[in-house]
């Protein structure tokens, strides 16, 4: 059946087309609505509109489910390695032995940075947030690696992508490093990609360093669930950026800045903060109320998304994850961990929470179980943009080899003042 759509605007009516993905609601295509009738379309936060077609990740929101390339994203935490995901975001399939082990091999051979990238670190206040520190170096990339920032030559795009995948776990623990006023630790390639980030973190040259396998997989884990989530707020940055055709290294950079925020990255630093106000079962209800109430600011961390209106499926995984970390730390009566389930547990029940679809998502535990691992909790969301490098970078390729990519360009219900005459200073 070929399916269309019309709209109606006073006499007139205009035909729209309507496009069917594999999976997930069509779409209304009203690309010419403007040529063809001068009105524009409005729809702030994006909240009806698809911005780009793209084949990387499906989220059911109603569901709960969410598949990187078409495999269940909790079977992948499980089963898989977050490397290995990288390569599935990036080439679109699985790698066979061969190709896993030319590209695991290509990995290792980009962790180090430039020698003077410690010059770069010197300029910052010990101070800093590492956050900060890590959008500067990511963007500073291109500066250091001028030779893969042309776009439209493969070769570079690959190599811009295996650096940055390789380089940005090291300048995030050098960040982390400079930050407590430690020596930089060089990557170890004997190590597996988290192995050597978590070694770069906690290592220091007057001691051995032994790996704990338990965090390493426990990490891995957290890197695979925030490695991709379709077109949020950081990606859509990204995409944006990197339509004016800018390098890749300044595009990625903007993801980081977009992610910094609360609402979006931000938000496990936020919740444990929250966790932490809380402090007590007690005084959950007082917060509880605070979050119903229209006149207070305040929102429950950790609670609510965009497309899931069920339990974040990313949740149940890092809830899991958490009780193994805090078993191995020997804190599985960790008073935080008290609050949070027993926050959960009331907000569930709670008619507020269940008529607007608010669940805990991603960021409800992962706080818990990164800080019970050693991180503070400025670094969290640097970790979710470790990981989330590989998603940006998949939606990155993708716009690249579309056709039909064109410089993003949203318009406007303009609503300030008609034109009128200027007066000088003088006469004013
Ligand atoms: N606590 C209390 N009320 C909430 C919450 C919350 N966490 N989240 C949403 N609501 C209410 C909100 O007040 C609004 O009520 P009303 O309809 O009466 O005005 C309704 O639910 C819809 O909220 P919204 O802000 O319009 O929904 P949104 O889709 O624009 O926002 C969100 C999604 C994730 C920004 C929001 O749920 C939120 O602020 N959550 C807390 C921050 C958080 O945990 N962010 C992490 C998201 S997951 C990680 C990631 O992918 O970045």
């Amino acid at each position: 059946m070929n399916k269309k759509s019309t709209v109606t605007i006073g006499d007139n009516i205009y035909d729209l087309p309507l496009i069917d993905g594999t999976i997930g609601p069509s779409v209304i295509d009203v690309s010419k609505l403007y040529g063809d009738s001068n009105y524009f379309t409005y729809d702030p936060g994006f909240t009806s509109t698809a911005s780009c077609k793209s084949s990387i990740t499906y989220i059911d929101g109603d569901k709960g489910e969410c598949f990187y390339r078409g495999y269940p994203m909790d079977v992948l935490a499980e089963e898989s390695n977050f490397l290995e995901i990288v390569y599935l975001l990036w080439q679109e399939e699985l790698p066979d032995k061969k190709q896993w082990s030319e590209f695991s091999e290509a990995i290792k051979n980009h962790t180090m940075v430039h020698e003077q990238f410690k010059n770069f670190f010197n300029g910052f206040r010990r101070a800093s947030h590492p956050m900060a520190i890590t959008v500067a170096c990511v963007a500073a990339l291109s500066a250091f690696y001028p030779d893969s920032t042309n776009v439209n030559d493969l070769n570079q795009r690959v190599i811009s992508a295996r650096r940055m995948i390789a380089k940005v776990p090291t300048l995030a623990a050098m960040a982390y490093k400079y930050s407590i006023g430690q020596p930089f630790i060089y990557p170890d390639n004997s190590l597996n990609y988290t192995e050597n980030f978590l070694k770069m973190c906690f290592a220091v040259p007057a001691e051995t360093f032994k790996v704990n396998k338990v965090f390493a997989r426990a990490l891995d884990k957290i890197f695979i669930l925030h490695a991709d989530h379709e077109q949020n707020a950081s990606t859509s940055t990204v995409r944006l950026a990197a339509s004016s055709g800018v390098n890749p290294f300044a595009s990625i950079s903007t993801g980081f800045t977009s992610l910094w925020g609360p609402l979006h990255g931000g938000a496990n630093e936020a919740a444990l903060n929250m966790l932490k106000t809380i402090g007590d079962v007690k005084n959950i209800k007082k917060y509880v109320d605070k979050a119903k109430d229209k006149n207070d600011p305040f929102r429950l961390m950790g609670f609510g998304h965009r497309v899931y209106k069920n339990y974040d499926p990313r949740a149940k995984v890092m809830q899991k994850t958490c009780h193994e970390v805090l078993d191995e730390v020997g804190r599985s009566d960790d008073k935080l961990l008290e609050v949070a389930k027993e926050l959960e547990k009331i907000a569930l029940n709670d008619k507020y929470f269940i008529e607007k679809k608010l669940y805990p998502n991603i960021d409800f535990y992962s706080g818990i179980t990164l800080s019970a691992m050693g991180f503070p909790s400025s670094m969290f969301t640097v970790l979710f943009a470790i990981a989330r490098t590989a998603g940006w970078l998949a939606h990155w390729k993708e716009m690249c080899l579309d056709p039909k990519n064109k410089i993003g360009r949203p318009r406007q219900l303009y609503t300030g003042e008609k034109p009128r005459k200027f007066k000088p200073l003088q006469n004013r």
